[in-house]
């Protein structure tokens, strides 16, 4: 019998990792939530089940070591193997704001969850991604963190700096390349996915306020991670894609 399909989404309590949390739920995928805010998880994990799919979270704030590790013990324990592991947590602190004037502590933070948190999270995954039949691993980018955007005076948000954040998610980028060859050996997909600029809480922003031009919905946002996710095995290796194909690195 083929294994089910489980699936971590990091913060995907809410936002574009909740979206994504529900969709994949609904195609019986089974969903664990590592969640900052296990209220909001506890709420979402009750809404899957009362559907009749499979889906629990674990505490997980990305930057605490001790909680990667439990949550890697949870999966353990629960299922001995991770098929899908999806990067998902993110944060922005410095948006739009001069690179000369952005706190250096700004920039750790926006680099401990994004990037440091993430690496760690997908090391400690590492052997339960190994056990199972084809596991695959999606990482939260941006069209920010793509050099070759940054660099190109005809991308919409050339003028846009976030030197932390486009950073650390050029940083994701990297993680991708780099896991993609060292997992490919292993059958493990890594790839990167740029959701786009989308109407959620990210970065404090208010829902109900008015959507600035070329806002995704939530649910374009997250189509093409669910689209990637939904894809096992997956045929792409260390692409970066959005849902109008693929980005320069
Ligand atoms: N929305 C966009 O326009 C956009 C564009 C490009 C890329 N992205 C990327 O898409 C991903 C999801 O963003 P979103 O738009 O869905 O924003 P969101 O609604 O703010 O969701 C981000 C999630 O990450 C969680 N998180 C923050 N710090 C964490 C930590 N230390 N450990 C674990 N979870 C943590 C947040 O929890 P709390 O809210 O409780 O802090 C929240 O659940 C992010 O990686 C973001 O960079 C978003």
């Amino acid at each position: 019998m083929a294994q089910k399909i489980v699936t971590l989404i990091t913060g995907g309590e809410k936002g574009l990792g909740l979206k994504t949390a529900q969709a994949l739920s609904k195609q019986g995928q089974v969903i664990v939530i590592g969640a900052l805010d296990t209220q909001k998880a506890k709420a979402a994990v009750e809404a899957m089940t009362k559907a009749g799919n499979e889906a629990s979270y674990v505490a997980l704030d990305v930057t605490n070591h001790a909680q990667v590790q439990a949550a890697e013990q949870y999966l353990e324990d629960k299922y001995g193997y991770l098929t899908i592991l999806i990067n998902n947590a993110g944060i922005v602190t410095d948006a739009m704001k001069p690179s000369q004037e952005i706190p250096l502590a700004a920039l750790h933070q926006e680099f401990d969850v994004n990037f440091f948190g993430s690496v760690d999270v997908t090391q400690t995954m590492v052997p339960l991604l190994k056990k199972a039949e084809h596991a695959q691993i999606i990482n939260l980018s941006s069209n920010m963190g793509s050099l070759g955007l940054a660099t190109d005076p005809n991308f919409p948000f050339y003028n846009m700096t976030s030197l932390g954040y486009a950073a650390s998610k050029a940083a994701i980028n990297f993680e991708t390349v780099s896991f993609s060859k060292d997992l490919k050996e292993f059958g493990i997909a890594v790839n990167s996915v740029n959701p786009g600029f989308t109407d959620t809480e990210f970065g404090g922003r208010n829902t109900n306020d008015p959507k600035p031009a070329g806002m995704q919905t939530p649910d374009e946002g997250a189509a093409q991670i669910i689209k990637m996710a939904s894809q096992n095995p997956h045929p792409a290796n260390a692409t970066f894609t959005e849902n109008a194909g693929e980005l320069p690195w």
